[in-house]
C-alpha cells in the first residue's frame, strides 16, 4: 500500500485532512484519527451505480476494524437531490436512531456528497459527517469546502449548508470504476481549477493529457493532490462565498442554465465545459483575453473529450433560466471572467445583447 498523501484545510476549529490513497485499506485509521471511535454509529450513504462497485468492499473495511455501520442507496443522479430524498434519509436515521454521536459517510459522487453533507448538518442540528468521494468531479471539488445542499423548485443547490466535513478521504482508484463519461465530465473541473488560479497546473494537464486520459496513477494522484490545494487555499480565504470563492464558480453561470434547460441531459461538468467558453467568449468581446487564447482554451477542452457547444437548446431558454435563478438567488448576473489563464476576476454583466450574442455562439 502507498501510503496516502495528505493535506489539511485549515478553518480554525473546522479544519481537516483530506487523505490521497489508492485504497480504502487506510480508512479506518485515519476515522479513528479525524475522532470517530468504534462506539459512534456510521451510517454510509451511497448510490446504487457505486454501491455495485464499492459498497460491499467499504462495508467489510469498516465492519472488519469493529465499526457499526448501516448503509443508505439512493437512486443514482441530480434527480434523487431533493427534499423528499432527505426526509427519507431522515426517517431512516430515526429508525436506526443515531444519537448526536453518530456519523454520516457520503461515498460516491457529488450528488451523494451534497445530499448526505444536507442531512448530516441538519439531522440533530449537526451530526459527524465524512466524505469519501468516488467521482473525479467530487475528488477534485464538490468534497472540499463544505458546501451542501438539494435543489428545490427546478433551482440547482438552492437549499443548503455551509457544513465542513471531519475529514475526506480520497481512494484515487474509485475513479476506474467510473463510466468514461463521468470521469471526461469531471476533468471540467479540474481545468477549471488551472484556468482560475494556476496557469502552470493548467500546462501541466495540457502536457499530461494523455496520461491521464489513461489512468496513469501517479499523475492522477498528482492531479487530485494539486486541485484540492487550490481548492482549500480559496476555501481557507473565504469559507461563505463572501468574496473571492465565487470564482469557483466558473463556467458555472451558463453551465448550470444549459444543465437545467437541457433537463440534466447533459452531465455537469459538460455544462461547465461550455460555460467556460461561453465566459471566454464574453471576455474576448469585452478585450480581457485575446481570440487565440480562447481558442486554446477550447482546444484543450475538446481534446479532453469536452463539449465546446451544445445542440437543440434554446438559446432564449438558457437566458431566462440564468435570470430566473439569480432572482431566486437575489442577485444579478455575476460572471467569473478570465483575464488570462491563471487570473479570473468577478464581474456583473447587464448587457443583454452580449449575453446573447456569446449564447447563440455555444448553442449551435
Ligand atoms: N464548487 C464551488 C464551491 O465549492 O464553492
Amino acid at each position: 500500500m502507498v501510503v496516502p498523501d495528505s493535506l489539511v484545510v485549515s478553518l480554525g476549529e473546522r479544519s481537516y485532512p483530506i487523505y490521497i490513497a489508492n485504497n480504502f485499506s487506510g480508512f479506518c485509521t485515519c476515522l479513528k484519527e479525524a475522532g470517530i471511535g468504534l462506539e459512534q454509529k456510521l451510517v454510509v450513504i451511497t448510490d446504487e451505480n457505486v454501491d455495485s462497485c464499492h459498497g460491499a468492499g467499504f462495508l467489510e473495511e469498516l465492519k472488519s476494524s469493529g465499526y457499526k455501520a448501516e448503509k443508505y442507496v439512493l437512486a443514482p443522479g441530480e434527480r434523487s437531490k431533493n427534499l423528499e430524498t432527505i426526509q427519507n434519509i431522515y426517517r431512516f436515521l430515526i429508525n436506526s436512531k443515531l444519537d448526536r454521536k453518530s456519523a454520516l459517510i457520503a461515498l460516491g459522487g457529488g450528488v451523494v456528497g451534497d445530499i448526505t453533507g444536507f442531512a448530516a448538518s441538519t439531522f440533530l442540528r449537526g451530526i459527524n459527517f465524512i466524505q469519501v468521494p468516488t467521482s473525479l468531479l467530487a475528488q477534485v471539488d464538490s468534497s472540499v469546502g463544505g458546501k451542501t445542499g438539494v435543489d428545490f423548485d427546478n433551482v440547482k443547490n438552492i437549499i443548503g449548508t455551509f457544513y465542513q466535513p471531519k475529514m475526506v478521504y480520497i481512494n484515487v482508484n474509485s475513479l476506474k470504476t467510473l463510466p468514461p463519461r463521468e470521469f471526461i465530465s469531471g476533468m471540467a473541473e479540474v481545468i477549471k481549477h488551472g484556468i482560475i488560479r494556476n496557469a502552470d497546473f493548467f500546462n501541466y494537464i495540457k502536457d499530461h493529457l494523455d496520461e491521464i486520459l489513461n489512468y496513469n496513477e501517479n499523475v492522477m494522484r498528482h492531479v487530485i493532490k494539486a486541485n484540492c490545494s487550490i481548492k482549500s487555499d480559496v476555501v481557507e480565504q473565504d469559507e461563505r462565498e463572501s468574496g473571492l470563492r465565487a470564482i469557483l464558480n466558473f463556467g458555472h453561470t451558463i453551465g448550470h442554465a444549459v444543465e437545467s434547460v437541457s433537463d440534466f441531459e447533459l452531465l455537469h461538468g459538460e455544462c461547465v465545459s461550455i460555460g467556460i467558453v461561453g465566459a471566454f467568449k464574453i471576455a474576448c468581446y469585452l478585450g480581457m483575453v485575446s481570440a487565440e487564447t480562447v481558442d486554446d482554451v477550447a482546444a484543450m477542452l475538446e481534446k479532453t473529450g469536452l463539449p465546446t457547444s451544445v445542440k437543440n437548446l434554446n438559446p432564449d431558454k438558457v437566458y431566462e433560466k440564468m435570470l430566473y435563478d439569480k432572482k431566486a438567488k437575489g442577485g444579478r448576473l455575476l460572471f467569473v471572467l478570465p483575464r488570462a489563464v491563471g487570473d479570473v476576476i468577478l464581474r456583473f454583466i447587464d448587457d443583454d445583447k452580449l449575453i446573447m450574442k456569446v449564447l447563440t455562439e455555444i448553442i449551435v
